[in-house]
Parts: C-alpha cells; structure tokens; sequence
C-alpha cells in the first residue's frame, strides 16, 4: 500500500515536472511568436510610410504641399497640428467622408476639392492609408 502511494506520489511529480517543461516551451513559443509578429508590424508601418512618401510625391500632393511651409495647400506640418488637436483622420478626408477643418476657406477648399474628385477618387484604401501614414510621420 504504502509503496503504491510512492508510485503515485512520484507519477505525480514527473508528469507535473513534465508540465513545468512544457509551460516553459509554451511561453518561450508564444514570446518568440509575439516578438516576430512585433517586427513584422514594425516593418509594414515603415513599408507604409514608404509607399505613402512615394505616393505623396507622384501623386502630385508635394507640389501644393510642403513638410514645413505652406506653398498652395498648408504644410504637412500644419496639417497635423489641427489633425492631432481636433482628432481628425486624413483619410476620411480624403475619401470626402469628413469636410475641410484645416484652411477653410471656401476657395482654398475647393482648389482641394477638386484633387479629391479628380484623381484621389481613384486611390485605394490602402494608398490614402499610406498618403496618411506618410504625412502623420512628418514631425
Ligand atoms: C493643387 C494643389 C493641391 C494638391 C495637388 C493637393 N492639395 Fe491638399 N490641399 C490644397 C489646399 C489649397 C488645401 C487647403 C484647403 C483645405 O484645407 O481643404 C489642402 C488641404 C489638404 C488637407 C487638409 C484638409 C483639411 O481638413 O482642411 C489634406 C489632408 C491634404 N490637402 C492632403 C493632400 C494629399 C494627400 C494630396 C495628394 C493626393 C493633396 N492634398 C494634393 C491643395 C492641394
């Protein structure tokens, strides 16, 4: 009787131990995968930016735009400075879903306007993500 208890007592510690182990694995995966995935996002962000750096520059937007005067359009700049205080999203803006609360000024406007029904119409998701990413990264 009493050996059977040792038995079971020592079972118990092995498969126990045996969990320890695989709990310790586990984490060490998991971290591993976390820290990958880290990366990688680190990574699309600057690929993002990149894209939206090229975009800015053959779409056209760099000729009205400047990182820190204003030329026809405010500079990338001021832009964030009302988009950062007002909680605002360029891409929404861009898509034509959120009016102007930049230069509101109805000529200057629709100088703009005329951008976003011409060509920026044509943008995928993805791109004015990246015009936008590429713009918030000007600090
Ligand atoms: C022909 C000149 C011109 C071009 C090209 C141009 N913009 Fe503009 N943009 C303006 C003017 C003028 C304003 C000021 C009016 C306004 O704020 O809407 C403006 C305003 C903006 C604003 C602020 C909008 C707000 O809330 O007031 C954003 C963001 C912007 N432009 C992004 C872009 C992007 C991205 C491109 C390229 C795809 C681009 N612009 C191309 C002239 C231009």
């Amino acid at each position: 009787m009493k050996k059977s208890v040792l038995v079971l007592g020592l079972a118990a510690l092995f498969f126990a131990s045996c969990g320890e182990k695989k709990k310790e694995e586990v984490k060490k995966e998991v971290e591993t995968t976390v820290e990958t995935a880290k990366e990688e996002v680190k990574e699309a962000v600057v690929d993002n930016v990149e894209l939206g750096k090229k975009l800015f520059t053959d779409k056209t937007c760099a000729t009205c735009h400047q990182p820190d005067t204003k030329v026809i359009g405010p500079s990338i700049k001021d832009i964030n400075k009302v988009y950062s205080e007002q909680n605002g999203n360029i891409v929404k803006f861009l898509k034509g879903e959120s009016p102007a609360i930049v230069d509101t000024d109805p000529g200057q406007v629709a100088i703009m306007k005329a951008n976003l029904d011409s060509f920026v119409k044509d943008l995928t998701g993805d791109e004015l993500a990246a015009l936008s990413a590429y713009m918030r990264s000007i600090k």
